[in-house]
């Protein structure tokens, strides 16, 4: 069974999504270990719901960034993760850990990229930046993670119409809906399908 790792920050429904369809049988790997950059989030209660394993690495705790990234990885190596699913983790993820798991790290973006993403653009700084857009369609972006925040291949994507009288926060909900399902679906497609990158698209 390929096993995941699931990296998060803070409430953690999305991780919770992919806790339910492993618990439902339609995850092809498993769920083996969450990692939180602090204590308390709500996404280490539901780790211990679902009876996953937890680590907290939070950078504060470490004197350098390479140390931080040294300890990522040798966490990583202990429990014998073969993919990476970002799902509302706040920080880059360092180039050690990308070379190491070239195409093997997916993240999840609440609009629709190439727009509105980039650092800053995180939560509802999103929403309220679609919101002052004016847009009337968002949506939610899941893709390889490379070196940049919300830049590499594209692997689903998925938009939603918006009303005029949409705030950022009903902007946020519907998206989020949206995240619940094409996330499981791109981690089902990483674990299942081999996957190259050419010309920056993603290929099956
Ligand atoms: C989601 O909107 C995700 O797109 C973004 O951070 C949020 C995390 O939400 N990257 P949750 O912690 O999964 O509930």
């Amino acid at each position: 069974m390929k096993k995941v790792a699931v990296f998060a920050s803070g409430r953690g429904s999305n991780f919770e999504q992919f806790c339910i369809a492993q618990k439902e049988g339609c995850l092809s790997g498993e769920i083996s270990l969450l990692v939180a950059n602090k204590a308390g989030i709500g996404a280490i209660e539901t780790a211990q719901k679902f009876n996953v394993a937890h680590e907290i690495i939070d950078h504060k705790d470490f004197s350098n960034p390479d140390s931080y990234n040294l300890a990522l990885l040798t966490c990583l190596e202990k429990h014998k993760i073969s993919f990476i699913a970002l799902a509302g983790w706040l920080r880059l993820i360092h180039q050690s850990i990308i070379e190491k798991y070239r195409n093997k790290i997916i993240n999840i973006h609440p609009a629709l990229l190439p727009f509105f993403g980039g650092k800053g653009m995180y939560g509802q700084h999103v929403h309220k930046a679609v919101w002052e857009s004016g847009m009337l369609v968002s949506g939610a972006t899941v893709h390889l993670v490379d070196a940049e925040f919300d830049r590499g291949p594209i692997i689903l994507q998925e938009g939603i119409q918006l009303s005029h009288s949409d705030s950022p926060e009903a902007i946020a909900s519907k998206v989020l809906k949206i995240e619940h399902t094409i996330f499981p679906k791109a981690l089902n497609l990483l674990l299942k399908e081999k996957i190259t990158v050419k010309n920056n698209r993603v290929i099956f």
